[in-house]
């Protein structure tokens, strides 16, 4: 079995004066990680649930720049829902962490910083094969 790691909630911090707020975040700082590459999700249709997958290798930092979204977390042990709703809240997403995203708003830009560059061979897409090499 993979080893496992849990997924957390980080607080980025705000640095706010009277233009307004900026938040910085760096690699290997606030995220925990190289950051390889950089994707949003945007422009999401009402009802639409993705994600649907874990990774072998892959660690994730989402952030709703604007808007918010629902994610689901499991890690073949237990389930949470986390609310996105605040560019000061940040998720780290363990290889382990089956995902799924939904109840986008209309505005919601989810950015997500990821450690690996894109490769397929990383996902799993099928739930029982989750089970197998997370579960236990
Ligand atoms: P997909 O994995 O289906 O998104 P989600 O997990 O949010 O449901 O990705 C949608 C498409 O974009 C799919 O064809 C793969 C492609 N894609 C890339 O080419 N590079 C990337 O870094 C990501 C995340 C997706």
């Amino acid at each position: 079995m993979e080893t496992k790691n849990e997924s957390r909630l980080i607080c980025v911090e705000q640095k706010g004066d009277e233009r307004g707020l900026l938040s910085v975040i760096e690699e290997n700082k606030i995220v925990p990680f190289e950051i390889k590459r950089v994707f949003y999700i945007y422009k999401t249709l009402p009802d639409i649930r993705r994600g649907y997958h874990a990774h072998y290798k892959t660690r994730q930092a989402l952030i709703c720049v604007a808007g918010n979204c629902k994610i689901l977390l499991d890690n073949a042990v237990s389930k949470r829902t986390v609310l996105l709703d605040s560019p000061d809240k940040m998720l780290i997403l363990e290889p382990n962490d089956w995902h799924e995203m939904y109840d986008f708003s209309p505005n919601c830009v989810l950015l997500v910083l990821a450690s690996h560059l894109y490769d397929a061979e990383d996902y799993i897409r099928d739930y029982e094969k989750f089970k197998e090499v997370y579960g236990g």
